[in-house]
């Protein structure tokens, strides 16, 4: 196994505003992109070659790897006019994938745990493919995965909303986690030239087959689907990787920041290079900030995302909320989600001088790109 393929095409709609100027798969979880990420990972396991499975803004995607000389592993491209299903993605690379069994990974889930591992249960019980899976307690909203305890075999694939809990009563199961090993003979099952999906048309077909095992992973793992996981899954992630690092730190602090002597900061929080906190500022926690972003005097932040290139000013709060790059948040603006809604700004939005956008119900409140807000939104149910 020297080769994978890393889908990486799909519109991210439900990620909305904020997949209008970045692809799903570059959202940066802890100032990285999910899939950069992937690929470590990949390459630890000892894969050389990936192809990455593009559609919707396939150029993004090549510009920002180009041939992946910079991450030390060799990226090539397939091409799809219009996204051609989970299924149909990977038959396009047949020929680049059909000597060798190989890794196949949704390009938009922040994982760590051992790929070698799957690898070498994958080879022992000679499956045409096996599923990374997860225990979650609420299933209903991924792909349950009905198994044979002792062996792992997968007995029934059910995909999104076709598992029905017991007596209405969720109990924790397998899901799929969206990292697989595939087997060449896989390509026998999908037809060419047409949109198929792996979930829905392959998947359910080979596990009555009795083809694919299920590998039960225990590190990080979250689905960056909608907003709230997206957030999630960057707070779960940061933790992580202070857990692991070598000398115990409670943040993750990039060492050019310059911080006024002031400034609080509630652990954990991530900040990139070149940022600038100045007086007074109260900082996390759960909060993670990109590079080259300027956050001016009074002004409080916890648990949000705020991405690279931003100008944040005086007397601003910030809580429970995703703030894209190059944003201008300006003096005594509060944006305020909460565990249900949260505020949401896509790329270079301007927020004007004490203007409040809050959710107080269910629903989160979205700014698309470029737009200037000039009164407050306020929602509640
Ligand atoms: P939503 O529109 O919010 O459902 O997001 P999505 O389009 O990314 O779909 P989904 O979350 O099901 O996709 C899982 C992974 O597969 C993501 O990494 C997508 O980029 C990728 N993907 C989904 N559909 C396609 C496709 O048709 N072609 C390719 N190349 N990748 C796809």
């Amino acid at each position: 196994m020297t080769k994978g393929i890393i889908l990486s095409g799909g519109w991210g709609t439900r990620l909305r505003p904020l997949t209008c100027t970045i692809p799903k798969t570059l959202m940066p979880v802890v100032n990285k992109p999910v899939i950069e990420r992937q690929m470590q990972h990949l390459k630890k396991a000892g894969v050389k070659e990936i192809i990455l499975a593009v559609s919707v803004m396939a150029n993004d995607l090549k510009n920002y790897f180009q041939d992946g000389e910079r991450l030390g592993i060799k990226i090539h491209y397939t091409n799809e006019k219009d996204p051609m299903g989970t299924a149909g993605a990977i038959k396009l690379a047949e020929s680049f994938l059909k000597d060798d069994n190989f890794f196949m990974l949704n390009g938009d889930v922040i994982l760590n745990f051992d790929f070698k591992d799957m690898l070498k249960k994958h080879e022992t019980c000679k499956a045409t493919g096996t599923i990374a899976s997860k225990i979650v307690k609420d299933p209903s909203r991924y792909g349950v995965l009905i198994d044979d305890k002792n062996s792992n075999q997968i007995l029934k694939f059910l995909e999104k909303s076709e598992y029905q809990p017991l007596e209405g009563k969720q109990v924790p199961m397998p899901i799929n986690a969206g990292v697989y090993i595939l087997e060449p003979s896989i390509f026998s099952y999908i037809e060419p030239n047409k949109r198929i999906s792996m979930e829905r048309d392959i998947f359910p077909n080979l596990s009555k087959e009795r083809k694919l095992y299920h590998y039960p992973i225990d590190g990080v793992w979250k689905d960056i689907g909608k907003p709230e996981e997206l957030l999630e899954g960057n707070i779960l992630l940061m933790n992580d990787i202070l857990k692991n690092l070598k000398e115990k730190r409670d943040n993750l602090i990039n060492d050019n920041v310059k911080l006024d002597k002031s400034v609080l900061i509630h652990p954990p929080v991530t900040i990139g290079e070149n940022v600038v906190v100045e007086k007074n500022c109260i900082i996390g926690p759960n909060v993670i900030i990109g590079n080259n972003v300027k956050i001016d005097e009074n002004t409080e932040i916890k648990e949000s995302l705020i991405y690279s290139e931003n100008n944040i000013s005086k007397n601003v709060k910030i809580e429970k909320s995703i703030v894209s790059d190059n944003c201008h948040i300006k003096n005594g603006a509060v944006l305020e989600g909460n565990e249900n809604g949260l505020v949401i700004i896509a790329s270079y939005v301007q927020v004007l001088e004490n203007v409040r956008i809050i959710s107080n119900s269910y629903n989160s409140i979205s700014v698309c790109h470029h737009e200037v807000i000039k009164e407050n939104k306020i929602s509640s149910d």
